[in-house]
């Protein structure tokens, strides 16, 4: 089946409405004591977690039941549908749980293995980053761009660890002391879907990390590419939404970003 821009348009107001409501969640939950458990050593899965993605998932499944979905905390449904909703009900869990307030919901649509709309909600900054494929990229409903930044010595890059940082060979740490000799400045915020689109409108130039799951990509890379800015692996290959590798910048500063992280 072929998209019409009118369903495009449908399917991504649901997303964003959904997102919010997730989001609202979230807030509300902010300063409360809440559960923590532990899936790893030190990654953390907080009762508010759960809490947006039964939100999320029970929505989905009322507007559309025959839809499949794919989330982290693993509520999916299996379908011969086109569709596949591609779900982080919260990304930025750590600083959640310790109420650092950058954490956000994202909520990517695949059409037929191609994600084609996408939502990224902001609670504290109430910040609903949108785009549909072919349609551009929005904040809070306005159009934007990425930045036009080509220099790394002008650019502010961001980045993250794996929760696996402290035993695994392939750390990111190698990457990332390349980068902050190069950049203007690094930032590790803590959530990779706001990450990818603080570079989508402008504020970070580039952005990379190693071993990020579907969930943390899948809206937020849309918003970057719907702005005007490029997304591949890091060694510059082909990427998509399940690659565990990614860079995305501005498109000026790919080459740049490529060859440091290569050491070239
Ligand atoms: C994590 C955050 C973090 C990134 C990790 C992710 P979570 O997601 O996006 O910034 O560095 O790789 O796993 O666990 O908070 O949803
Ligand atoms: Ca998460
Ligand atoms: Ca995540």
């Amino acid at each position: 089946m072929k998209l019409s821009r009118r369903h495009l348009s449908d399917l991504v107001a649901f997303a964003a409405a959904t997102a919010r409501s997730a989001g609202q969640i979230l807030k509300a939950g902010f300063d409360s004591s809440m559960r923590v458990d532990y899936k790893g050593r030190i990654d953390p899965v907080t009762e508010y977690d759960l809490r947006a993605e039964r939100h999320i998932v029970g929505a989905i499944a009322k507007a559309y039941p025959d839809h499949a979905v794919l989330t982290e905390e693993g509520n999916n449904r299996e379908s011969p549908s086109e569709f596949r909703w591609v779900i982080d009900p919260l990304d930025g869990t750590v600083n959640y749980a310790h109420r650092f307030p950058v954490y956000c919901t994202s909520i990517g649509l695949e059409h037929n293995g191609r994600v084609v709309a996408g939502a990224v909600y902001d609670p504290e900054r109430d910040e609903m980053f949108t785009a549909t494929l072919g349609g551009g990229a929005k904040l809070n409903g306005q159009r934007f761009r990425v930045s036009t930044t080509s220099r790394m010595d002008r650019a502010l890059i961001a980045t993250g660890f794996a929760y696996d940082v402290a035993t695994a060979r392939r750390n990111n740490l190698g990457y990332f002391a390349r980068v902050a000799r190069k950049a203007q400045g690094v930032r590790r915020p803590g959530a990779a879907a706001l990450d990818i689109v603080w570079t989508a409108c402008g504020r970070f130039d580039a952005f990379w990390e190693l071993k990020l799951h579907p969930w943390d990509v899948a809206a937020a890379s849309l918003c970057v590419l719907e702005a005007g800015g490029k997304v591949t692996r890091c060694n510059g290959k082909p990427w998509d939404i399940f690659a565990d590798d990614c860079l995305a910048s501005n498109g000026k500063l790919h080459r740049p970003m490529l060859a440091t992280l290569t050491g070239r």
